[in-house]
């Protein structure tokens, strides 16, 4: 007997104006299945619930332009208005929404691990002499010269005398050490073009990709691929913001890059109220100071969809109940391991060992190694396979498996 009419049309779905018109279709196919002398007397309207992920409540891809109780009342409003225009009897509505129930339920914590440096610290004050190539020397007057009202034009003008440095050193006309002064000079001018950019009102597109090209890029102990597949591969946004200095404001501007070797493992695209930010606004990293992240909503298909890209593992898992009157952690699982992640690229860890024992006894017997090192090595090796897939925040123990399970 058929009982219940399904359908359902897709995730994430922006805009209630589509939503309104798959229940009006659905409804009425229900209305004239019914008609048909077929009894069925459930409307499963599937999932699709969009989840406010940039808090515009726009018809934005990472938003939604509705909440649960628009969506209900639509849903609901819809499906008696067609029910009652074709006088068939209302159906029991069952929905199905993943994302908007289960998004909420995780957040993803990782700590900056250092910053990567772009433009050099000059410690030694630059001059210039008469043996400086001509190129280098016009780089030197731009930065020496340059000021709010001419930096646009002198900005143009460094792209240009950076475009002749490379040509000049690719064809040997000038020296590595030229070429590296005039590469700092071209840095220094990029950043004084930036801050005088960034006072006026409305930023150029030009300059804004050159914040994008001059900002922070910290290092975060995470894989994108694992833990924020969707912003990889969809772009879209999950609210990010330290956990660390809420009292403190933020002075400097960074991207994101994982620790894993792809160039495509960074987060560049932030979320903004009105726009996508390329940047976000973060704390000064302080040494052996920990910096810690949260990004947020990652509760819907992030875990599961998650792959084993560069070999990071699952991370660690804490369950955490929220009552009335604080926190408390019920249940902590640990992450993969070396020898987890290995093992799901079909490596035995049994015979690794084995294999590395042998070439460690072969250089013992040919007098590379000493029996005490090659002992050491094999210790070292062997501890490894118990350890965290991911870097251990700075000032902690480099070796975790001692302080593991
Ligand atoms: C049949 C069906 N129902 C419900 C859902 C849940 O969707 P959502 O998480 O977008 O609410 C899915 C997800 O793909 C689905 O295929």
């Amino acid at each position: 007997m058929l009982r219940l009419l399904h359908f359902h049309i897709g995730s994430q779905l922006t805009d209630i104006k589509r939503i309104k018109n798959a229940m009006k279709e659905a409804a009425r196919t229900y209305a004239k299945i019914r008609q048909m002398g077929f009894m069925i007397d459930y409307l499963d309207v599937g999932g699709g619930m969009a989840v406010d992920y940039d808090g515009s409540r726009t018809s934005f891809e990472s938003s939604a332009n509705y909440n649960a109780r628009e969506f209900a009342n639509d849903v609901i409003y819809v499906i008696k208005t067609v029910c009652d225009d074709e006088n068939v009897s209302h159906p029991t509505i069952i929905q199905e929404s993943g994302r908007y129930l289960s998004a909420y339920h995780a957040i993803l914590v990782t700590n900056i691990q250092d910053e990567i440096e772009t433009v050099v610290e000059d410690l030694t004050p630059m001059t210039m002499g008469p043996d400086d190539p001509q190129v280098v020397r016009e780089l030197y007057d731009l930065r020496e010269t340059i000021t709010a009202k001419n930096y646009r034009e002198y900005y143009h003008d460094s792209l240009e005398h950076r475009e002749e440095l490379f040509t000049m050193f690719n064809l040997g006309l000038i020296s590595l050490e030229d070429k590296g002064k005039g590469e700092v000079l071209f840095w220094d001018i990029c950043e004084e073009a930036d801050k005088f950019a960034q006072l006026k009102k409305y930023v150029s597109e030009e300059f804004d990709d050159l914040r994008r090209l001059m900002c922070a890029k910290y290092l975060a102990n995470f894989s994108v691929f694992r833990s924020m597949p969707d912003n990889w591969a969809l772009e879209q946004l999950f609210p990010i913001m330290p956990i660390h200095k809420l009292n403190k404001k933020p002075t400097e501007y960074a991207t994101l890059c994982d620790i894993t070797c792809d160039s495509d493992g960074i987060v560049d695209k932030f979320v903004d109220l009105h726009d996508v930010k390329p940047v976000l606004e973060l704390h000064k990293l302080e040494k052996d100071q920990p910096y810690y992240l949260a990004m947020m909503l990652v509760g819907a298909y992030q875990e599961v969809m998650g792959n084993n890209h560069n070999l990071f593992g699952v991370p660690h898992e804490a369950h955490i109940f929220i009552g009335e009157d604080g926190h408390i952690i019920k249940k902590v699982i640990y992450g993969a391991t070396l020898g987890d992640a290995l093992s799901t690229v079909r490596f035995d860890a049994v015979q690794l060992h084995d294999s590395f024992r042998r070439q460690v006894l072969s250089r013992i017997r040919d007098g590379e190694l000493s029996t005490k090192e090659g002992n050491q090595l094999i210790e070292f090796y062997e501890d490894q396979v118990d350890s965290y897939t991911y870097l251990w925040p700075n000032g902690q123990p480099t070796n975790p498996v001692t302080t593991k399970k």
